[in-house]
């Protein structure tokens, strides 16, 4: 995608073969930085604070940082370290262990001496295939955008929480892939943005992206989606998928649970996207999901940037209240119109996710 006409993805390997580099989400939409990974610490820490973020991305910088951690070190008691250090980043989006057991199956057979280049490459064919996934999943949501019916007009009215945009994949998104697509294709859209307190990755990630497109969209506090759709002026929620359980459970950012009944009660459909990497077929039931708890600290405090230019953070709760952050919600398949896949779209049900992957179906009851 483009940032000021440029196109970008959010990582690539720089021209020496090895740095990785990244934008640094934590400095957007105020800065855009990038920043560069040259060890395992530096491809965990970006993960574990967030430089990186999102299911997709958190998976392609996890494979990378297997690679970096190889360029120092190839033999298997690195290779064990390193993937023990990454999946203890971040426990929520599954994308993480899968994009750590693809590497190891491809490196772990091989003799040290052959690791460091076949990490590079199958890191990037990772990369390559996240991009086409995000593409597929556009192309066939766009068609549920262009066939969704319009409450109040011409113009699609679209809900998203949290940041499924190509930010938080290698390219296109998930959630945002089909309003791209959609866009492409001249279809009159708007996207409402829930801002997603507390890391606010609706207000600073998804608003400056779909302003780098040209998207029209409007912020919107967390709060406000209820009463946009009780009031007519939502057409359809999508959101993007941390883990999704066999059996069509859905795990992303906290506050989707929320919007997720909010359109129930008002039959506004409500879309999430995903690539096949996002399904733990190892889960029935969403409650069995982990749920990262991050620190209480981001709840009381709010970044932004001050008339002058600096940006700062201030506290917002008095001194002395606790604060409590749970990351991410599970929201059960029965609110789920449909999962929007590489694939296609399907009910969010075991039945409905076998019949765009019935090559699964041995492994789950
Ligand atoms: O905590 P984050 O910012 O990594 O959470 C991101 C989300 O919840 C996204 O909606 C999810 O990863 C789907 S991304 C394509």
């Amino acid at each position: 995608m483009r940032v000021g006409g440029r196109p970008y993805r959010t990582l690539w390997v720089a021209e020496d073969g090895r740095t990785v580099q990244i934008i640094d989400q934590t400095r957007l939409p105020h800065a855009f930085e990038v920043a560069a990974l040259r060890t395992l610490d530096d491809a965990a820490t970006a993960i574990r604070t967030m430089q990186v973020r999102g299911a997709p991305l958190i998976g392609v910088t996890a494979a990378y940082g297997l690679a970096l951690a190889l360029a120092e070190d190839p033999g298997d008691a690195s290779l064990a370290r390193a993937c023990d250090t990454l999946l203890a980043t971040r426990p929520t989006a599954v994308n993480l262990r899968w994009a750590l057991e693809t590497m190891q199956a491809a490196l772990g057979d091989l003799p040290p001496s052959e690791r460091v280049d076949a990490a590079y490459q199958r890191a990037g064919r990772l990369a390559d295939e996240d991009v086409a996934l995000c593409r597929a999943i556009g192309e066939h949501g766009a068609k549920l955008l262009e066939d969704a019916p319009r409450r109040g007009g011409a113009v699609l009215q679209v809900l998203t929480h949290c940041n499924a945009g190509w930010l938080a994949t290698v390219d296109w998104g998930t959630a945002l892939a089909p309003v791209y697509v959609a866009h492409e294709r001249g279809v009159p859209i708007h996207v409402w943005v829930d801002e997603t307190r507390p890391r606010n990755q609706g207000a600073s990630l998804t608003a400056w992206e779909l302003l780098q497109h040209g998207v029209p969209h409007t912020v919107i506090a967390d709060n406000a989606g209820g009463h946009l759709m009780r009031s007519g002026r939502v057409d359809l929620c999508i959101t993007g998928s941390d883990r999704t359980t066999a059996t069509g459970d859905v795990c992303n950012k906290i506050g989707t649970y929320l919007k997720a009944l909010a359109a129930r009660d008002n039959e506004v459909p409500f879309y999430v996207a995903l690539p096949y990497s996002t399904i733990d077929w190892t889960l029935d039931d969403g409650s069995r999901i982990p749920i990262e708890e991050r620190d209480p600290s981001e709840v009381g405090r709010v970044r932004g940037r001050v008339a002058g230019g600096a940006v700062l953070e201030i506290d917002v709760l008095p001194e002395g209240s606790p604060a409590a952050n749970p990351g991410f919600d599970v929201t059960p398949s029965r609110l789920v119109t449909g999962l929007v896949t590489e694939r296609g779209v399907c009910e969010a049900s075991r039945e409905g996710l076998l019949g765009l992957y019935p090559e699964r179906r041995a492994e789950t009851s």
